[in-house]
């Protein structure tokens, strides 16, 4: 099997936290013989300075062609000016769009030594541990007709469109029920039924599916009181399943509730497994080039491709060890920082992961 990886570091701190996720893909593969295989290229802001758009096709065309894809991140006040349509956001849509990754998984994990860093109490996020499954492919981010229109009282409307198809709600259903199944056997599917026809639909496909998986309770919620629940009571949560708007703005949340965002990974998958991994962060700005971003969220989105894409189950066990070793060992970055632990740079905090997973 090849094992060809793409890896797109983008901008901002996106260069700085991929050198320290290769760093330990290179040491996974030199101690677990994996052949990995890599190329670089070009996403968002340098891929707009390069080819003055944000996603070549040339790059979408190897992407296409290799097992896996791994990302830094995309976006910065140097291009922030730029038409919206070829804005470095584009980039990302782009990528997530043509290559049908249409199942996004963003795990939300507390690790035990970060508790402090919550803003919530940290009896209410100890052990948390959740997964939010969002489309990613559809919905209002797609959705045309879309744009901003001149009405005839010469005032501009904008407007955009909430669609999804039986198909689509279908198979992101279908990861939902699978990874609960691998869990704690319960999903809670996050609509807007009691406004929006599209999600009427929605909960309508994930009821007609439940039967396909009686070992697996299933209940709905309306995305306004998910959102409440989740900073009420988080831990109530095991898979949550939505749609593409209401999972980027869910996953945001669940991202806070484990103190820092710099730690979440995520994979883009599409329906062969194939996939784009990314951390959840953005890139950043006002701390890229300084050598203080935390890498280990690009570090863990690599554990997940070993997992999702290369059925390397034990590979990412391993990594994920590693990074909890070195968070044992007292060592943050400045995202992460508490009193009375070692605060370190990024190529610190690679080096320290290597030495643990070696
Ligand atoms: C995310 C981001 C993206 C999104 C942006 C950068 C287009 O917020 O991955 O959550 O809205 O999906
Ligand atoms: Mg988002």
């Amino acid at each position: 099997m090849s094992k060809k990886i793409i890896v797109l570091p983008g901008d901002g701190i996106g260069p700085e936290i991929m050198d320290e996720a290769l760093k330990v893909l290179k040491t996974a593969d030199a101690k677990f013989k994996l052949g990995l295989k890599y190329e670089e290229d070009c996403i968002g802001g340098s891929a707009i300075d390069k080819y003055g758009v944000p996603l070549a096709n040339t790059t979408l065309d190897k992407c296409r062609a290799a097992d896996a894809v791994l990302m830094g991140s995309v976006g910065g006040p140097k291009w922030d000016q730029l038409d919206s349509s070829i804005r470095p956001e584009k980039g990302l849509l782009k990528i997530r769009y043509e290559m049908e990754l249409f199942a996004n998984l963003r795990p939300a994990i507390l690790y035990p030594q970060l508790a402090a860093a919550s803003s919530l109490k940290p009896e209410l996020v100890a052990g948390l541990d959740i997964l939010i499954v969002r489309e990613l492919t559809g919905g209002i981010y797609f959705g045309e007709p879309r744009g901003i229109r001149l009405l005839e009282n010469g005032e501009r409307q904008g407007y955009n469109t909430y669609v999804y198809a039986e198909h689509e709600i279908e198979r992101i259903g279908r990861i939902g029920f699978e990874m609960a199944r691998k869990r704690s056997k319960k999903i809670c599917s996050v609509d807007k039924s009691n406004v929006l026809e599209a999600t009427v639909l929605w909960r309508e496909v994930l009821q007609s599916m439940a039967k396909d998986y009686p070992d697996v309770e299933l209940t709905h919620m309306y995305v306004d009181n998910a959102a409440m629940q989740l900073v009420r009571e988080p831990k109530q949560f095991d898979v949550i399943v939505t749609g593409n708007m209401f999972g980027d703005i869910l996953s945001d949340i669940g991202a806070m509730l484990t103190g820092s965002i710099g730690m979440l990974p995520s994979a883009s998958l599409d329906k062969n497994g194939k996939g784009l991994y990314e951390p959840v962060h953005g890139s950043a700005p006002d701390i890229a080039g300084k050598g203080i971003a935390n890498p280990l969220a690009t570090i863990l989105s690599a554990a997940m491709m070993l997992r999702y894409t290369f059925g390397q189950g034990n590979v990412a066990e391993a990594i994920e060890n590693a990074v909890g070793e070195v968070l044992d060992q007292g060592l943050r970055c400045a995202d992460i920082m508490s009193e009375g632990a070692k605060q370190v740079n990024t190529t610190d905090m690679g080096d320290a992961v290597v030495a643990a997973l070696s």
